[in-house]
């Protein structure tokens, strides 16, 4: 893999104050690819990354929700769907927003991005400036969407796990009425194939159940949620950041012993979502946690001093996951009844993923996993043009290309 390529795409998809994950699927400001995208644009220009968290923040909202999309007002106002005439969303600071989040791999990304450059993080004060926004963020989670009340956060839309077609969501979907097809237009199989998106049925059910939100202004407490769900991988990631927040806390000296007591307190939560050697979402509807084993509940092995740390490992390495056996990390259970090995997160491997894995690889001083899965990630990225996810036999492109978080992840490994 080249640097260059791979810098290229970056800088491709750079707008001038943040990048979009692809000109054509995604044209606007998304939240967990720009905390990725960030993590390599550190390596490129430190200063430029440090812009995209801020940018992103600056559509932050008053209750402290980071929304998964913000708007970009030089696009086409029907280039994506749903746009911000769906969403009416918009900030204080007049930027138009969707209403619902993603993953809170944010405060990770910053201080990786302090660490990048602590001469320039300083120098603009990057760390005191973006580090209240970042506790109002956690705040938010951990006050208004702890739904189940187990001290873990709950989803509400697919579409906040960033995992949105993951067969760990078909039960719970299957109890939404979808919207009626005519009702809506889809932008995204306009810029890739059908086989590789999520079905038509699929979206209907999306689209209900972001209307219902938006049609209760987004108000947690009033919003008679049809699906909620506690998530392992978005859990997880909350926990790594509150790690992030200790680690900028004690930089700013601050205390951090708020965010360790935060990160442990979820990570015994975490614990109740364990089973049968992996991490599994609860449906807040059934109360029950969904027999499907996917991506999500891998992630995990990322938090510091996971007590299930080597059964999860064990399961990453055994027949539903292959770990160093098959391409990156796949989606979803190779010999689960739903696998599809294209279609977005029902199957493929993806490169975000694929990097936490790395990261918790390396943590739990697996030099030979993680440096294998790295060579494959760097040949991969490379040989699919930046795709944005791959069937994990073949290793074919799937989705998008010249995708930015597979590009910025690549720059990241390559340096590392
Ligand atoms: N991932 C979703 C999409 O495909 C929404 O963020 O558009």
């Amino acid at each position: 893999m080249t640097d260059r390529q791979a810098s290229e795409v970056l800088l491709g998809n750079w707008t001038g104050h943040s990048t979009v994950p692809s000109h054509s699927l995604y044209p606007h400001q998304w939240s967990w690819d720009s905390a990725f995208i960030a993590i390599g644009l550190r390596h490129l220009s430190p200063r430029r990354a440090q812009v995209e968290l801020e940018s992103l923040l600056g559509s932050q909202w008053a209750d402290g929700r980071i929304p998964h999309i913000s708007f970009s007002p030089s696009v086409a106002r029907d280039a994506y769907f749903p746009g911000p005439d769906f969403w009416q969303a918009i900030t204080r600071g007049g930027i138009e927003t969707s209403g619902i989040v993603q993953p809170p791999v944010h405060a990770l990304a910053v201080w990786l991005t302090h660490q990048a450059d602590p001469v320039e993080s300083v120098r603009r004060n990057f760390l005191a400036r973006v580090y209240p926004k970042l506790v109002a963020w956690h705040t938010y989670l951990r006050e208004h969407r702890d739904l189940g009340g187990h001290g873990l956060v709950a989803i509400v839309h697919p579409w906040e796990s960033g995992m949105d077609n993951s067969p760990a969501w078909d039960e719970a979907l299957a109890r939404v009425e979808p919207a009626p097809l005519d009702s809506f237009t889809r932008r995204d199989t306009d810029h890739a194939s059908n086989a590789d998106r999520p079905t038509d049925l699929d979206y209907g059910r999306y689209v209900q159940l972001a209307a219902t939100y938006r049609d209760h202004r987004y108000d947690d407490a009033r919003t008679p949620f049809a699906f909620a769900l506690e998530d392992p991988c978005f859990n997880a990631l909350l926990i790594a950041s509150e790690h992030a927040l200790a680690s900028i806390a004690a930089e700013l000296s601050l205390d951090p012993a708020p965010h360790l007591s935060a990160a442990a307190e979820l990570t015994k939560s975490l614990s109740t979502l364990f089973t049968d050697g992996i991490f599994r979402a609860r449906d807040l509807k059934s109360g029950e946690l969904v027999a499907a084993d996917t991506i999500s509940g891998l992630v995990p092995l990322l938090v510091p001093e996971l007590p299930e740390a080597t059964e999860l490992l064990g399961t990453a390495q055994g027949p539903r996951f292959q770990l160093g056996k098959v391409h990156l990390v796949p989606s979803y259970d190779l010999t689960g009844p739903a696998f599809e090995p294209g279609r977005y997160w029902r199957g493929p491997s993806w490169f975000n993923t694929a990097w936490l894995i790395h990261r918790a690889l390396a943590a739990l001083d697996q030099p030979t996993l993680a440096e294998a899965l790295r060579q494959d990630f760097l040949t991969l990225a490379t040989d699919t043009d930046f795709a944005e996810y791959v069937d994990p036999y073949t290793g074919q492109p799937r989705g998008a290309r010249d995708f930015s978080w597979t590009a910025a992840l690549a720059l990241d490994l390559s340096c590392s």
